[in-house]
């Protein structure tokens, strides 16, 4: 038996809560001024039905399963953020600030993966707009299907004849569902219309990708619950400014969620870079002060990274700090470290940092570059270009060890690097180097051996 019922719920445009009455301040996130109030439309099923669909415990040890097969892309970095490639029937979200390439990258994906047959489903751009990008790409593909469609069922109406593989979603903020009444983009549209997507992806063993917005604090926006829904949570980011991108995974329910891809973004698309340590080190000139180079670990994958600091003498009474790429409190303790440990005076200084290639490290192994890269642009005496730091800073000045030294050492030395200092707390196994291993364990140490 069907019942229809109508009524209007408050809900928290930030978090989802749901509340019968108008509430300024949210009791769940705090957040005021954030309750807006949508109309409930929904045929609710009587409980009798429910009851019907009886499921039985089952012992553990009697559940088979066969190992999922992958969806391998063509996309290496997909891949390899994905821990492997698409597990079919799982559903994935890609969020992003607007313009990094969110469309561009599912495009791609779509056209590239001709062995899949994909239906691309476009809420915010019209067929000839996704036509021209896709000549933009210079990609073609016999088993892409565009359709401009914002109504979940009349998307699953099309799915049921063209039984794709993949479903592409370009955004989950612009559907809307029949049986609710509110517009596209609040919290109750996109809770609504990504379970029925999920509940599709199960039942069809179909693999949907959804792209999603990110609001002003970086979060995906809606509701919170839409992460935990999903089976990956995937974040494109970079600085518009720069040509390069990273495609992180938050969550992955399948693989691990430390992942990392890294693309450029060209006149012709999205580039793959399979070895990212050459292009995020700049060319420079040898006595160029300020540079310090690290090894940092992001997943599974081993960067080499270049840290440019300025320190300069502050011209109004509170000295800036500012750091890009890297957590400006972090810095702050850092620098709060080379004052007590290293008795360097850097309260009435400058400070700037930037990490090279627009991208964000929160690797603190790090740390140790960080502080030469500031001693050398304070003290006006370049680093040697040969050599690598690798280390986190204790906040008693020592230098602590790092997790997986060995990839970090093998990885400078591939790039031709001559010298690598780390901690001296870090067991090394590695036969044969050309690299020069140094240890060492105290801030002050380094100082001496660099600028001294
Ligand atoms: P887009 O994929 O539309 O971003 P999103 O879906 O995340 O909002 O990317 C748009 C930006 O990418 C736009 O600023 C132009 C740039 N772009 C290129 O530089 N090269 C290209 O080949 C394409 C297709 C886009
Ligand atoms: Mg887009």
């Amino acid at each position: 038996m069907m019942k229809k019922s109508i009524s209007t719920i408050f809900f928290c445009q930030n978090c989802g809560y749901q509340s019968s009455k108008w509430l300024g301040k949210c009791p769940q996130c705090s957040k005021w001024n954030t309750f807006s109030e949508e109309l409930i439309h929904k045929e609710k099923k009587s409980n009798k039905s429910i009851i019907k669909n009886k499921n039985t415990p089952v012992l553990i040890k009697n559940i088979s399963y066969s190992k999922e097969k992958r969806i391998i892309t063509n996309d290496k970095e997909l891949n390899r953020v994905l821990g492997g490639g698409i597990v079919p029937g799982s559903v994935i979200l890609l969020g992003g600030d607007p313009g990094i390439g969110k469309s561009t990258l599912l495009l791609q994906f779509a056209l590239s993966s001709k062995r899949n047959k994909i239906l691309y489903v476009s809420g915010e751009e019209s067929k000839k707009q996704i036509k021209l990008r896709a000549d933009r790409i210079s990609l073609s593909s016999e088993n892409c299907f565009i359709l401009t469609e914002t109504s979940t069922q009349n998307i699953f109406a099309q799915t049921e004849h063209l039984h794709p593989n993949i479903l592409v979603i370009d955004s989950i903020q612009t559907l809307h569902t029949e049986y609710l009444d509110s517009s596209p983009g609040s919290v109750s549209q996109i809770r609504e219309c990504s379970s029925e997507l999920i509940k599709f992806a199960k039942q069809t063993g179909t693999a949907v990708l959804l792209i999603g917005h990110i609001n002003k604090d970086g979060a995906i926006a809606g509701p919170k619950i839409l992460e935990h829904m999903v089976d990956t949570v995937l974040q494109f980011e970079g600085d518009r400014n720069h040509t390069y991108r990273i495609l992180r995974s938050i969550k992955n329910r399948f693989g691990s969620a430390s992942e990392l891809g890294v693309y450029e973004m060209n006149s012709k698309g999205l580039r793959e870079v399979n070895n990212p340590s050459e292009i995020l080190i700049s060319d420079r000139e040898a006595d160029t002060n300020g540079v310090a180079i690290s090894c940092a670990i992001e997943g599974n994958r081993s960067l080499l990274i270049e840290i440019q600091a300025l320190v300069s003498t502050a011209v109004y009474g509170t000295p800036q700090r500012s750091a890009t790429g890297f957590d400006n409190k972090r810095l702050n303790m850092l620098l709060a470290v080379l004052e007590k440990k290293c008795g360097f005076k850097l309260g009435s200084k400058d400070v700037f940092l930037n990490i090279t290639g627009g991208i964000k490290i929160e690797d603190p192994a790090i740390d140790l570059a960080v502080v030469c890269a500031v001693l050398s642009s304070d003290l006006s005496i370049s680093i040697n270009q040969k050599v690598c730091f690798v280390g986190e800073i204790g906040l008693s000045g020592e230098i602590r060890a790092v997790n997986k030294v060995n990839e970090r050492i093998i990885e400078a030395e591939k790039l031709g690097y001559e010298q690598i200092i780390i901690s001296g707390y870090n067991k090394v196994n590695i036969n044969k180097s050309k690299i020069n291993i140094i240890k060492c364990n105290k801030l002050e140490i380094v100082y001496k051996k660099l600028f001294c």
